[in-house]
């Protein structure tokens, strides 16, 4: 299984590298001020912010934001107050730096354990990392817990297709949402394949080879990725799993009451032990 250190050498590498974002910026056509650790589309974002139905105001989570980029986007456009957790250490710091502090919050917090109190957010999302939730079904059962009544939640993966062959990777492999979301509790459960997004990650990992490395070892790195996709790219799919946590969940202590008329929001409302 990864681990933290493993993603903290991950993140500080990309962060340096100015190859990456031209690589990532075109070939997922997102907007330039979204950064990416992920290979989510500037078209998929939008489905993303479409399916989570957040209103201004509301609590946005983002588990395992990476460095921010996505999340902080949604924010922008719904008008949500985020929190966003990482294990990584790294990428929590850079992502705090990325931005204005007034409608963000970022934490470091296994997505398996985060901390936050049940019924405390408004919707989630999880952009290309359900897969190293050990198991996956774990993190939706957070998914779930920390959800209010009626709160959505935006799953972007991939999943195996037929007899996957051994050179996709196991955390790939055991990815099922349909079967996990049911599992977790949720309710009006749709995953859709999207070619559309898996298309703009050829393209990436195809422009990832044909760049020079330079001793860049982000590039480096994704590069390696990409000799290895590329040889299985059809023995996955790439989906968006949306999903609704039940109506007749527990009271909702913390919505409508906090924060106290006059005061400013904090993390302390929204989680109890970060
Ligand atoms: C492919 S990146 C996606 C990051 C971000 N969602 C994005 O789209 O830019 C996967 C992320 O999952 C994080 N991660 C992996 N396992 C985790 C865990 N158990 N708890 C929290 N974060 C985890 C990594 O640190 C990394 O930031």
């Amino acid at each position: 299984m990864v681990n933290t250190a493993v993603f903290d050498k991950w993140h500080a590498d990309v962060a340096d590298s100015p190859a990456w974002a031209r690589i990532f910026q075109q070939a997922l056509a997102l907007p330039p001020e979204v950064v990416s650790n992920s290979l989510l589309t500037g078209a998929g974002l939008a489905e993303v912010v479409a399916a989570l139905r957040v209103a201004p105001g509301q609590i946005l989570v983002d588990l395992a934001c990476g460095r921010g980029g996505y999340g902080r986007e949604v924010a922008r456009r719904t008008g949500a107050r985020l929190v966003g957790l990482d294990f990584s250490a790294v990428a929590v710091a850079i992502a705090a730096h990325c931005g204005p502090r007034s409608q963000a919050r970022f934490c470091v917090a296994d997505f398996t354990a985060p901390g936050l109190r049940d019924h405390s957010a408004d919707a989630v999302m999880c952009i290309d990392a359900i897969q190293f939730g050990d198991p996956p079904v774990a993190a939706l059962r957070q998914c779930r817990r920390i959800l209010a009544s009626g709160g959505r939640l935006a799953v972007t993966a991939w999943e195996p297709v037929g007899p996957v062959p051994e050179t996709v990777p196991e955390v790939i492999r055991r990815v099922n949402l349909g079967r996990d979301l049911l599992e977790a509790g949720f309710e009006q459960i749709e995953v859709t394949e999207k070619p559309q997004w898996h298309a703009a990650e050829r393209t990436l990992y195809e422009a990832a080879l044909q760049t020079d490395d330079s001793g860049d070892p982000a590039l480096a790195s994704l590069q390696k990725e990409a000799t290895q996709v590329l040889a299985a790219f059809d023995a996955t799919r790439r989906v968006l799993a949306t999903a609704t946590a039940p109506k007749a969940g527990r009271a909702i202590p913390l919505r409508g009451h906090y924060p106290p008329p006059g005061r400013q929001w904090s993390m302390e409302w929204c989680s109890s032990t970060i």
